[in-house]
C-alpha cells in the first residue's frame, strides 16, 4: 500500500459528499433510498453533521445523538464511511439568545443579529465552551465507530469580529508580538507619521472602517491576528477531539484563494488539506479550458499547503451552484473532466455539496446528486455514477503524489500588503491574476508547478518564479540566494523586495535585504501606466514584447541586459536582466508583459533548469502522479471538440485501452495512462 494514503480503511479513492439526513428524519423511505442510490453511484463516503447542532442539541443541554448513530451505522453496513463534522459552522437560536457575545460585531462596531452561518465571535469564551461540549460528546459517542474516517472541523472558517473581546485579544496578541514594548510597535508601524503614536497597547483599536485605517502595520497585523485567532479557535476544537480520539485525522474545508485567512499558517494543524472547488465553468468571458487551467492553479495552491500528501476536494457541485452571478449547468462530460482534474492534481477524493437537494430554504436549488425528482434516471445522477465507476478504476492512484520541479512563490502576507499599499493603481495591481497567468503559461508548456511560500524549503526545485514579491519575510532573501547559489533558476519581477514583514521600506535600493546583489540591479523608480499606455521591451534578436500597467527603471550594477525599453524617457534602459550567481541564474523582469508573450523566456528558463517542455494541443492539460507502485499520466481535454495527443504511452485505466504513440481524446475527455 502507498505510504501516503489518507486513510487506511479506504483502499482506493474517496467518492462522496455532504449528506444532510437531519433534514429528512421524518422520511425513513428517503433515507433508505439514499443508501441504495449511494451504492449505485459508487459513493463510499458521506460527510455528516456539518450543520446539525440544533438536531443534536435542540435546547441547551439536551442532547440527541440516536438518529446520527443509526445513520452512521447503516452507512457503514453498506460500505459507506463517515466524515464527521463538528457542527460549529452555524449556531442554534437558543445559543445566541443565551450568549449574545457569540454574535459578531462588524467593522462599523455594530453587533449582528442572530442568523445565517459562519459568523461567530471566535474569541467568545461562552461560544468556545458550548463548542467544546458538543465536540466532546460527538467524539465520545462516534469517535470509536469503525465507520468514522475523519473529523471535519466546522465549515469554511472565515470572517472577522470587532467586538470588545476580540479587540482585547488583539491587544494581547500585539503585546506578545512586540514583547510588551509599545515603542517597538511604534517603530514597526512608523507611527510618527500623522502623529499616530501609541502610548500603550490598550490604546490600539482594530481597524474599524470609521476609525484607524491608515496605519498599514495595523491593517496587516489585524489580518494576521484574524488568522491567528481563527487558528486558535480551530486548535481548540481539534484539541477537544484529540483528547478523546487522538488517532482520528482532522481537516477543515478551505476555500481556494480565500484571502481572509492565511491558510499556510493553519495547514500544519491539520492532518489533511481539504477544499471546496466551484469553478465558474462555461462563463461568458473565457473558454472552459482557461477556467480549468485556473482551477489547476487552485489545486496546486492547496497541494502546496501540505507537500508530500494527497489533498481532498471536500466539496464540488455535480451540476450547478446557486451563488455564481449566473448559475449555469455543467455541460455533459464536464463533471467527469473536473473530477479527473482534481485527482490529476493530487486529490484523493471527489466529494460534493451535496448528496440530496433539500426542499426548502437558501440552498434548495443548489446542485446535488439527487434532485427534487428523487430518481436515478437523471443526467446528473448518471454522470455522478460514471465518476463513481472511474474513481473505482483509479484506486491504484490513491496515495501517489504530484512531484513538481518548478515552483511559484505566493504569500498571503504579500497579498495583504499589495492590496493595502498606497502605490501603483488599485485597479491594475492584480497580484493573484499575475501569479495565475504566469502559472498557466507554464502549464501550457507541459510543466507542473507547485505553489509555495517564499520562506519555504526550495531544495526540491530547479526553477522558481517569484511574481511581485513585494514583501520579503525574514529569511526569504537568504532562501532565494541559497536556491540560486546551488544551481537554481530564479525569475523575479517588478515590485519585488520593497518592504520587510512590517511593511517598512528597505533602505539602500530595491529589491532589498540583499536581493539587489543577487539580481545585480537596483530598481530606481516604478512607473504606473494608464490602461491605454503602452511601452515595448525589445531584444537584439528582434523580439518585442508589449508592456502594460507597470515598468520599473533599473540601474544595472552587475548583470547582463537581455532586453531594453523601446519608448518613453527610459527608452534604451534595461527591462530584463540576468545575473549568474553561484551555480544558478537570477533573472529580473522589470515590467508587466502578458505571460503568453514571455513564453520564449520561460522556455529558456526551463531549458537551463533542465526541465523538459512538452507542447500539448491548446486547452489540454497533463498532470502526472507517481508513487512506489506506478506512474499515472492524466490527460484532460478542456475543449468541446476532440484532440489528438502525441507521444503518450500506457494503459488507460478508464477504458482499459493500451496506448502507444498518438491517441484521440474526445471533447472534455480524460485519460489516465498507467505507466507501470
Ligand atoms: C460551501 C459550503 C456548503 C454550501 C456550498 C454551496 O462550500 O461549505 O455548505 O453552502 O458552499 O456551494
Ligand atoms: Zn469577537
Amino acid at each position: 500500500m502507498e505510504k501516503n494514503m489518507l486513510f487506511s480503511q479506504v483502499k482506493g479513492l474517496v467518492h462522496g459528499g455532504d449528506y444532510n439526513p437531519d433534514q429528512w428524519l421524518d422520511r425513513p423511505d428517503i433515507l433508505a433510498e439514499d443508501i441504495r442510490l449511494m451504492k449505485k453511484a459508487g459513493v463510499n463516503s458521506a460527510t455528516l453533521g456539518v450543520f446539525s447542532w440544533s438536531a443534536y442539541e435542540p435546547v441547551e443541554g439536551e442532547f440527541h445523538f440516536e438518529w446520527m448513530e443509526e445513520i452512521i451505522e447503516k452507512l457503514y453496513q453498506n460500505g459507506i464511511y463517515t466524515i464527521l463534522a463538528t457542527p460549529s459552522g452555524a449556531r442554534p437560536a437558543w445559543l445566541d439568545a443565551a450568549y449574545p457575545e457569540a454574535m459578531r460585531v462588524d467593522s462599523q462596531g455594530l453587533r449582528e443579529h442572530h442568523g445565517r452561518r459562519h459568523n461567530h465571535c471566535m474569541s467568545s469564551p461562552a461560544f468556545r465552551e458550548k463548542v467544546s461540549i458538543i465536540d466532546r460528546k460527538l467524539a465520545e459517542r462516534f469517535g470509536s465507530h469503525p465507520g468514522v474516517l475523519m473529523y471535519h472541523i466546522s465549515n469554511e472558517l472565515s470572517g472577522e469580529c470587532y467586538c470588545p473581546l476580540c479587540a482585547k485579544r488583539f491587544q494581547e496578541y500585539l503585546a506578545e508580538k512586540f514583547e510588551n514594548d509599545i515603542e517597538k510597535l511604534n517603530h514597526a508601524w512608523w507611527t510618527s507619521f500623522w502623529s499616530h503614536h501609541y502610548n500603550s497597547f490598550e490604546q490600539i483599536e482594530p481597524p474599524f472602517q470609521n476609525g484607524e485605517t491608515s496605519v498599514m502595520g495595523l491593517n496587516l497585523e489585524w489580518k494576521r491576528f484574524t488568522t491567528w485567532n481563527m487558528n486558535d479557535f480551530m486548535k481548540h476544537e481539534i484539541s477537544v477531539l484529540r483528547s478523546v480520539t487522538p488517532d482520528i485525522p482532522v481537516t477543515t474545508n478551505f476555500m481556494q484563494l480565500f484571502e481572509g485567512l492565511d491558510y499556510r499558517k493553519m495547514a500544519p494543524e491539520l492532518d489533511a488539506i481539504s477544499w471546496d472547488n466551484y469553478p465558474p465553468f462555461h462563463n461568458d468571458g473565457e473558454p472552459l479550458a482557461e477556467t480549468l487551467a485556473e482551477t489547476a492553479f487552485h489545486h496546486a495552491v492547496m497541494r502546496g499547503l501540505k507537500r508530500g500528501k494527497p489533498f481532498m476536494m471536500m466539496e464540488s457541485t455535480p451540476s450547478l451552484v446557486n451563488w455564481h452571478t449566473f448559475n449555469k449547468l455543467k455541460r455533459p462530460g464536464v463533471h467527469m473532466l473536473s473530477c479527473m482534474q482534481a485527482v490529476a492534481c493530487g486529490s484523493d477524493t471527489v466529494q460534493y455539496f451535496q448528496w440530496r437537494k433539500g426542499r426548502g430554504s437558501y440552498e434548495q436549488y443548489h446542485g446535488a446528486v439527487l434532485d427534487h425528482i428523487g430518481t436515478d434516471d437523471t443526467r446528473v445522477f448518471r454522470e455522478v455514477a460514471e465518476v463513481g465507476e472511474a474513481m473505482r478504476k483509479l484506486a491504484p492512484v490513491a496515495g501517489t503524489l504530484v512531484k513538481a520541479r518548478a515552483a511559484l512563490l505566493f504569500d498571503w502576507d504579500n497579498r495583504y500588503a499589495i492590496r493595502d499599499v498606497r502605490a501603483l493603481a488599485d485597479e491594475t495591481k492584480k497580484y493573484e491574476d499575475t501569479c495565475i497567468g504566469i502559472w498557466k503559461q507554464f502549464l501550457k508548456l507541459g510543466v507542473e508547478m507547485d505553489v509555495v511560500g517564499s520562506d519555504e524549503d526550495l531544495s526540491q526545485y530547479d526553477l522558481v518564479i517569484a511574481p511581485m514579491l513585494y514583501m520579503l519575510q525574514p529569511g526569504t532573501a537568504e532562501n532565494l540566494k541559497r536556491f540560486v547559489e546551488r544551481g537554481g533558476q530564479l525569475m523575479a519581477t517588478y515590485f519585488t523586495g520593497y518592504v520587510d514583514r512590517d511593511q517598512l521600506c528597505f533602505l539602500g535600493g530595491f529589491p532589498g535585504d540583499g536581493l539587489a546583489e543577487l539580481f545585480g540591479i537596483v530598481s530606481e523608480e516604478i512607473d504606473t501606466y494608464y490602461p491605454s499606455d503602452r511601452n515595448h521591451i525589445c531584444f537584439e534578436d528582434g523580439r518585442a514584447w508589449e508592456v502594460t500597467d507597470y515598468a520599473e527603471i533599473l540601474q544595472v550594477k552587475d548583470a547582463w541586459v537581455l532586453a531594453r525599453y523601446a519608448e518613453d524617457f527610459y527608452a534604451g534602459t534595461a527591462a530584463l536582466t540576468c545575473r549568474e550567481y553561484g551555480r544558478g541564474k537570477a533573472y529580473y523582469m522589470a515590467a508587466r508583459v502578458k505571460p503568453e508573450e514571455m513564453e520564449s523566456l520561460f522556455v529558456q528558463l526551463l531549458t537551463e533548469a533542465k526541465i523538459p517542455v512538452r507542447r500539448l494541443p491548446d486547452g489540454v492539460e497533463c498532470h502526472v502522479r507517481t508513487g512506489e507502485e506506478g506512474t499515472y499520466a492524466f490527460y484532460l481535454n478542456g475543449n468541446s471538440g476532440k484532440v489528438e495527443i502525441e507521444g503518450a504511452e500506457g494503459m488507460d485505466l478508464l477504458t482499459g485501452t493500451k496506448i502507444q504513440g498518438t491517441f484521440t481524446l474526445p471533447g472534455y475527455g480524460a485519460a489516465v495512462l498507467s505507466q507501470g
